[in-house]
């Protein structure tokens, strides 16, 4: 089938990529010149496992092309899905001009019936914003649907989220566009959910918001078991065991992170503002979320008292492991408030230290977890790489001034560190 995708974020260039492989002759449109190049010669603007080799293989295939032209995406693809940037406003709302431009600049370039598909997480009852917005740019008067399919992808298995998807929601307004949404995803053998647009909108934000809350409630035991001696991980392997929780999502730690949890929390509470409900139990999710990393930062200061002028080596920036995503990652946020109290930094990140560059300009990034801790007064494990399971901790403890180790992510097992001579605090154990 043709398609198009507009926007090659993330989401829209896994997306795309991943229907290529399905079989699909696929265009990826982008405003973005630059990005667009890049794309065409072969490079990707993002690391994400596997997701480089199957471009390439879907471009050689042909069943794969990337173009900046609007128009020729809306003559190509009978399904157009749009994937674009949904940004926070100062106030926690979504700022929608993104996705109301595309809208509008497809609107003006249709000439014959299309399906255009919301992939973007955006607020409920934007599928009826965008067919009013379709409606009153389309010139031609041609007829169209609007359908909402959102993505539950994460970063870092993006791939593997997409091509085995756990269930595809197809949120539409009449019938006539189900069975081609079944045609796009018949290659994917996943269940299909077909619901009215608004409550597809909804699943969406509900889903990560309900997955933040896990989190969040781990936290909370984690302060729980830290006052009680009690330990989290045996606390959540014990509830988590019961079928109707489930122990995905109970990992205490320092907290959720990322361009997607924060973000889609913020808008889910102002939404529920716009409709007159007040969505406490999220507002609360927030305050633990924002508590755990002040909590962890103060028992940082509790165990080295003074953090002027200390050296504290840190492993891991990325928001989690298996991606160069540092947007909104507690591990950055640790590092400012370390820096804020005076501390010197060395970091190192597997793949995030470019992206971090920027966002940390007075810390030393240096190449290897070994020459970060060289001289350090302590060391944090900041992110949950599986490459810090198995560092050299001996060598380790030989380069730094003094053995202490903060493990925010639980990654280490605290009797092996205390037997290496380590002092070791983790997060509720
Ligand atoms: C999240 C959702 O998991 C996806 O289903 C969704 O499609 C995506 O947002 C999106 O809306 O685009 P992602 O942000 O890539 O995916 O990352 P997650 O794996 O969900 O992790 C989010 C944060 O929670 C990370 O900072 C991670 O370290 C933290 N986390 C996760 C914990 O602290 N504990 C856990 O047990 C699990």
């Amino acid at each position: 089938m043709k398609l198009t995708i507009i926007g090659t974020g993330y989401v829209g260039l896994v997306t795309g990529t991943c229907f290529a492989e399905k079989g699909h002759d696929v265009l990826c449109v982008d405003n973005d010149p630059a990005k667009i190049a890049m794309l065409q010669a072969g490079h990707i603007p993002i690391y994400e496992p596997g997701l480089e080799s199957l471009v390439h293989s879907n471009v050689a295939a042909r069943r794969l092309r990337f173009t900046t032209d609007t128009a020729e995406g809306v003559r190509h693809g009978h399904v157009i899905f749009i994937g674009v940037p949904t940004p926070p406003r100062p106030d926690g709302s979504v700022d929608m001009r993104f996705v109301e431009r595309v809208a509008r600049d497809v609107a003006g370039a249709m000439t014959e019936y299309r399906i255009i598909v919301d992939k973007s997480t955006v607020p409920v009852k934007t599928g009826l914003k965008v067919a009013e917005s379709i409606k009153r740019y389309n010139k031609a008067g041609v007829d169209f649907d609007v359908v909402s399919n959102p993505e539950f992808m994460r970063e870092g298995c993006a791939v593997e989220d997409q091509m085995k998807p756990e269930r595809i929601v197809v949120g539409v307004a009449s019938q006539r566009p189900v069975a081609t949404m079944r045609e796009v995803y018949a290659p994917f053998n996943a269940p299909i959910i077909v619901t009215d647009i608004n409550s597809a909108e909804l699943i969406k934000h509900a889903s990560n918001s309900f997955l933040a809350l896990k989190i969040s409630y781990a936290n909370a035991l984690s302060a729980l078991c830290e006052a009680s001696h009690a330990n989290i991980q045996q606390v959540v392997d014990g509830i988590g065991m019961d079928k109707r929780i489930g122990r995905a999502f109970l990992n205490a730690g320092l907290g959720y992170g990322g361009s997607c949890f924060p973000k889609d929390i913020s808008a889910f509470v102002a939404i529920a503002q716009e409709l007159g409900y007040d969505f406490r139990l999220l507002k609360e999710v927030q305050r633990i979320n924002s508590d755990q990393l002040q909590r962890f930062v103060k028992r940082i200061q509790d165990t080295l008292w003074v953090l002027q002028d200390k050296v504290i080596a840190v492993l891991g920036l990325a928001f989690k492991s298996n991606t160069d995503d540092v947007r909104c990652s507690p591990a950055v946020d640790l590092v400012l408030a370390l820096q804020k109290e005076g501390a010197h930094i060395r970091a190192y990140d597997p793949q995030a230290m470019e992206k971090a560059r920027p966002l940390l300009p007075n810390v030393t990034l240096c190449p290897d977890p070994c020459e970060a801790a060289r001289g350090a007064d302590a060391m944090i494990i900041a992110t949950e790489w599986d490459e810090f399971k198995n560092l050299d901790f001996g060598k380790i403890k030989s380069v730094m001034a003094h053995p202490t180790l903060f493990d925010g992510r639980n990654l280490l097992d605290p009797v092996t560190m205390k037997n290496l001579g380590f002092t070791y605090i983790s997060v509720g154990r």
